[in-house]
């Protein structure tokens, strides 16, 4: 176990001052005192957690796109850096909805009673997960679009351009009571008006997106921050846990840590927890709901 000192100090309502990172399958995780990231498969990983434990989840699972590394070609020919990596590979619809039900049961066994569960996904496996969502007793309660104000073209022009993706949010199950909803500061996000179920956000990009010397992209998933705050704002309290099952380049954790909320994040490949750990350290956290208001301000939609 590896402890790092770093991104939680200063007057919080959190009591966690330090990440550990933890590695293999041996011992029960203790979440209680700091958060955790977990360098593992989030089957197996989620089964080392209390039950009942966690306030709210976000994944972004493998999407199953079914992509060739030849699929995608600009119209001069040139191949377009599509997902074509390795975690996104299964050899069937069967095998990735043998693997979905896994951690959809997995997750909701951690997940408190009043506890809100997120899932992020495009065409490609949205509807899969939805059913089993449904089937292993969750309770929907929305579906958000998020409309991408800058999405990548279609490049051979045969089909509409991709400009979306769906979020599903649900609760453990129907007769589950007090989710946590905070109207109130979704209705400040939104400009006074209440918040919609379409979130219009750019794609991760400039600044924020992480890069090599080269300028490689460090993932080639990362999700915007703006999403994950509206995600994190919405249905959690500061203190609360928010685990994410397929952490990538740690963008949930960054952004609960920020808005003074503890997180527990597991990934599978060691270069992205390295990476992780490299961006939670520099992140204090937000103290209180004034400040969060004004760093989300600029995020506002039109
Ligand atoms: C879609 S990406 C998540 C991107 C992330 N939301 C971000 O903003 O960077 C999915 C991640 O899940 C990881 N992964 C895939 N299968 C996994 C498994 N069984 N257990 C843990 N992590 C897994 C992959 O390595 C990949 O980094």
């Amino acid at each position: 176990m590896r402890v790092v000192v770093g991104g939680l100090a200063g007057p919080t309502p959190v009591q966690v001052r330090t990440h550990i990172r933890v590695d293999g399958a041996a011992n029960p995780i203790d979440s209680s005192r700091s958060n955790v990231l977990v360098h593992g498969d989030a089957i197996t990983s989620l089964a080392r957690l209390a039950p009942s434990s966690v306030d709210v989840i976000f994944a972004d699972p493998p999407y199953n796109l079914q992509l060739r590394a030849t699929d995608l070609r600009r119209p001069n020919d040139s191949a377009v850096a599509g997902v074509t990596d390795a975690w996104d590979a299964f050899g069937s619809f069967a095998e990735y909805d043998t693997f979905t039900r896994a951690w959809v049961e997995a997750c909701r066994r951690v997940l408190k009673p009043s506890g809100s569960f997120w899932v992020i996904g495009s065409y490609h496996c949205i509807f899969r997960i939805g059913t089993i969502l449904q089937d292993a007793g969750f309770w929907l309660l929305n579906d958000v679009v998020w409309v991408k104000s800058n999405p990548m073209p279609h490049f051979r022009g045969v089909r509409f351009t991709n400009a979306h993706e769906t979020l599903i949010w649900a609760k453990r199950d129907e007769s589950a009571r007090n989710v946590t909803f905070n109207y109130q500061e979704m209705k400040a996000l939104n400009g006074g008006k209440q918040m919609r179920s379409d979130w219009h956000l750019p794609i991760c990009g400039g600044r924020e997106r992480l890069r090599d010397g080269s300028g490689r992209k460090l993932h080639s998933t990362q999700k915007p921050e703006a999403l994950l705050e509206r995600v994190v704002l919405s249905t959690s309290r500061p203190g609360d846990v928010v685990l994410d099952p397929f952490a990538g380049s740690g963008t949930t954790g960054a952004v609960a840590q920020r808005l003074g909320r503890r997180w527990i994040m597991v990934e599978r490949d060691a270069a992205y927890c390295d990476l992780i750990e490299s961006r939670v350290c520099s992140i204090t956290p937000i103290a209180d709901s004034v400040d969060r208001d004004a760093v989300v301000a600029g995020r506002r939609s039109s």
